[in-house]
């Protein structure tokens, strides 16, 4: 120090000559971290909790949690349901109601396997062998009426038959063929009338089925081996529909009784 102490900035002078500005301010942040260090002072059970006392009272918590719901004890609403209440199924699961499909599909489906009988003979592809057995696909008997079709199936056929323009007349015929279940029956007419190139687009119900049951058996008169049929027979006596509702192809059936069922949704 000198007594000829002149200030750094003469225009603004240190109004307290006596104090070291750099010293001081040094101080002042030696002492603000000093206080920054120190730990807060926390009143009687303020004091932050340990890491491990928290997550051993979580576990606590869990396993008492498990312990007490054992049974659905703790969390049991039961009481809040209507006595007797059923809880649905989500749409989808479980028991959807009876097997249904469109009477079409259905007897076509299970015409097909009727048709084992047959295809020894008119083969798998109902086109017959050329020779002794005539074709199914393209033949008026069978795209034509009803009843005649259903006759020939059931008494079998004898002596000349024109089909499609060509005359058969194989020896012995066709033999009567024994389906006596309406739907079998209904099946296996649907069937032909609708596959081997045959599109009538109509199905042949098994009411349809039975009438031409019913005209069979009065025929044969309870012998259990009538004639057959022969084409002139056909022509004079079976040439039409038989009776019974017409069903649209599309009705959607029961499988088990082939009776229209409400459509899908309408049961809610
Ligand atoms: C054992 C051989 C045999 C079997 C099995 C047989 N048919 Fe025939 N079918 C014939 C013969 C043969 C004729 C021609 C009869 C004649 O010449 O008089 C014929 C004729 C027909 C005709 C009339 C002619 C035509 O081609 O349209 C139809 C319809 C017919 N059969 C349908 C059937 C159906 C349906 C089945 C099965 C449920 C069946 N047949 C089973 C041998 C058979």
């Amino acid at each position: 120090m000198s007594d000829s102490y002149q200030p750094i900035d003469p225009l603004r002078p240190d109004l307290d000559e006596g104090t070291n500005v750099a010293q001081t301010h040094g101080a002042v942040l030696a002492d603000n971290a000093a206080i920054s260090r120190e730990r807060r002072v926390r009143e009687n059970g303020m004091e932050p909790v340990s890491l491990w006392v928290i997550v051993s009272s979580a576990f606590v918590l869990l396993v008492a949690g498990a312990v007490l719901n054992a049974g659905g004890g703790l969390f049991n609403y039961n009481e809040y349901r209507v006595n007797g209440y059923v809880q649905r199924d989500a749409p989808g699961v479980g028991d959807s109601g009876p097997a249904t499909a469109p009477i079409m599909d259905a007897l076509v489906k299970n015409g097909s396997k009727v048709y084992s009988t047959c295809s020894g003979c008119h083969q798998g592809d109902g086109m017959g062998d050329g020779a002794s057995y005539p074709p199914l696909g393209g033949s008026e008997w069978v795209t034509g009426d009803t009843e005649q079709l259903a006759m020939i199936i059931l008494s079998g056929v004898n002596g000349a038959i024109t089909v499609n323009g060509r005359t058969w007349n194989t020896p012995g015929g066709m033999p009567a063929q024994p389906l006596r279940d309406p739907v079998q029956l209904a099946s296996v007419m649907t069937y032909l009338r609708n596959s081997f190139g045959n599109s009538t687009g109509d199905v042949v119900t098994p009411e349809m089925a039975a009438a031409a049951l019913e005209i069979y058996n009065e025929k044969a008169g309870g012998s259990p081996t009538p004639p057959q049929v022969t084409e002139a027979e056909l022509k004079a006596d079976h040439g039409k529909m038989l009776s019974g509702e017409v069903m649209d192809p599309a009705t959607v059936v029961d499988l088990e009784t082939f009776q229209p069922v409400e459509a899908a949704g309408a049961a809610e």
